[in-house]
């Protein structure tokens, strides 16, 4: 009898420690997992600061860019990798020399070429990774500055030649920019820039990327006007 008591005082024993050492584990896990996350951001913020910005670009390209994937429906892991690797989408501008990304205006031919450059420069940082996190990385950096019609860079790639990814980040970007005052620019009404996003519908973007946002025109107005900074942003991974 006090055989048994003790033998299945040890196996609730063993139940126990299984449990906190799983508790543990998934903890240990989740911690991994956010401070990825956390540090993919603020890689991207250092190239984002090195351009003078200020990463408010870089939050809303992640919220733009997640609307537009759950009005496409995405699976939920889709998402996932989009938000937290479009910030990414300009890395590559940290190897552009200064004198050439901080010129604000008057840019010469050549020097158009070089800022070019920034989104192969951004692919080649993340050649071969493993990570899926940075494999998606590596495919926005490549192909944000694609065209629907085939006349973007730098590959030229034309329609659904172009990854969806890269697809939907080449509209997040651009509405931003519209609705963004630039050195060169001031910036755009919403209303305005939603009818020129709808004007390139099938040239710059893909329609049904076009669609998906114009769904959640409602949401898209609310990242516009919010002024979500960087540092919220990493609050709420
Ligand atoms: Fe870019
Ligand atoms: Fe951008």
């Amino acid at each position: 009898m006090k055989e048994s008591r003790h033998k299945k005082g040890g196996h609730l024993e063993y139940e126990e420690k299984m449990k906190k050492a799983y508790q543990d584990l998934k903890k240990a896990y989740k911690e991994i997992q956010e401070s990825y996350r956390e540090m993919v951001i603020r890689l991207a913020m250092i190239a984002e600061y090195r351009a003078e910005g200020t990463g408010t670009h870089l939050v809303r390209i992640a919220d733009y860019s997640t609307e537009v994937a759950q009005g496409l429906r995405l699976p939920k892991h889709d998402i996932y990798y989009l938000r937290y690797a479009s910030p990414m989408h300009d890395i590559g501008k940290l190897v552009i020399p200064d004198k050439i990304l901080k010129k604000k205006t008057g840019l010469t031919p050549q020097e158009r070429e070089v800022i070019k450059k920034h989104s192969s420069f951004g692919a080649d940082a993340f050649k071969g990774t493993r990570s899926r996190l940075l494999q998606v990385a590596r495919v926005i950096s490549l192909t944000h500055h694609e065209r629907f019609d085939g006349t973007g860079y730098p590959q030229g790639l034309r329609g659904k030649q172009i990854p969806l990814f890269g697809r939907i980040v080449a509209l997040a970007d651009v509405f931003d920019a519209l609705t963004t005052k630039r050195p060169y620019k001031e910036a755009y009404d919403f209303e305005v820039a939603i009818r020129m996003v709808k004007e390139e519908s099938g040239r710059h973007f893909d329609p049904e990327i076009v669609k998906a946002f114009l769904s959640r025109k409602k949401r898209i107005r609310e990242i516009w006007q919010a002024t979500k900074n960087i540092e919220s942003f990493i609050a709420e991974i």
